[in-house]
């Protein structure tokens, strides 16, 4: 069954902004989920209807099969969390510890079992000794870190994550996609994130929506969307940059290729196989 599940999603906002036009989406359980979309795209506006947070003009969001509509906030915060695109719109606690502990303390868990939550929480997303530490002083990338911890020290199934890796240098975005791969992989939590990291896309990512002015333009694996790269031209996309490179290859130096690589692990392969001596 599909964790979350969308149909014919609409949504103005009240100055009159049609920001989502007839939107279908889903999530089956264990998928990592990625929306693609330039600024403006919608992929905050429906991250928001997916977890209730916000309530469609028309179309359904259903959780689990029930409607998110009818579930009370107290139960929607038990199986699905969002990390904000900015931790200072998340973290509001004097310290990460009691940040984390707060969705912990509103399930009215014992003393006991809310330190457990939260020291597996920070452990989980490498912040194990900072909990002490106020939420301020931590660096962006750790702020990200601890919006996560505050999501698994509730247990949720469903993470909805707004441009998880917006703001961090290349090396902060790996890590936080290597951990949200993890969690995925280990917890078996269901991810949705929204991007516009083009290049992270076909590394971490099962399965693609392309979003363009509140509308679904195309919808597969990365390997089935990368390839109709025509289709990204008119919506503001460009192709996986390694993906760039071959298709220049092709069209330009008619060096011939069965399928498009999209990472470089794929490039590589393809490209000394055509070596003399391979
Ligand atoms: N609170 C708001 N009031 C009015 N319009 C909004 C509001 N928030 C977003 N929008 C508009 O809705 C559209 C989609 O925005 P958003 O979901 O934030 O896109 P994205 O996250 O892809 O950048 C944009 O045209 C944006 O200007
Ligand atoms: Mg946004």
């Amino acid at each position: 069954m599909d964790v979350i599940k969308a149909g014919g999603l609409t949504f103005s906002y009240p100055d009159g902004t049609k920001a989502l036009d007839s939107v279908d989406f889903r999530a089956g359980k264990g998928e990592f989920v990625g929306m693609l979309a330039s600024n403006g795209s919608g992929k905050t506006t429906l991250l928001k209807l997916l977890c209730g947070m916000l309530k469609p003009t028309s179309g359904t969001v259903e959780l689990n099969g029930r409607p998110v509509g009818g579930i009370p906030p107290k139960e929607i915060f038990r199986m699905a969390g969002m990390v904000f695109q900015n931790p200072a719109d998340q973290l509001f606690a004097a310290t990460v510890a009691e940040d984390v502990a707060f969705g912990p303390t509103n399930m009215g868990l014992t003393r006991s079992e809310i330190d457990g939550r939260v020291a597996y929480a920070l452990e989980a997303v490498g912040l194990k000794g900072l909990g002490a530490k106020p939420v301020q002083r931590l660096s962006f990338g750790q702020q990200k870190r601890a919006c996560i911890a505050g999501l698994l020290a509730m247990g949720q199934e469903l993470m909805l994550l707004d441009e998880p890796t917006a703001g961090l240098d290349p090396m902060g975005e790996y890590r936080i996609m290597e951990l949200l791969m993890k969690l995925n992989r280990e917890k078996g939590i269901t991810m949705v994130m929204s991007t516009h990291n083009v290049d992270m896309v076909p590394l971490f990512i099962d399965r693609l929506y392309i979003l363009s002015k509140g509308k679904v333009a195309r919808e597969g694996s990365p390997a089935e969307v990368f390839n109709a790269s025509s289709q990204l031209k008119g919506i503001k996309l460009r192709l996986p940059q390694i993906a760039e490179l071959i298709e220049q290859m092709k069209d330009e130096d008619r060096v011939s290729f069965d399928r498009l690589p999209l990472t470089i692990g794929e490039a590589r392969r393809e490209l000394v196989k055509r070596m003399p001596g391979h």
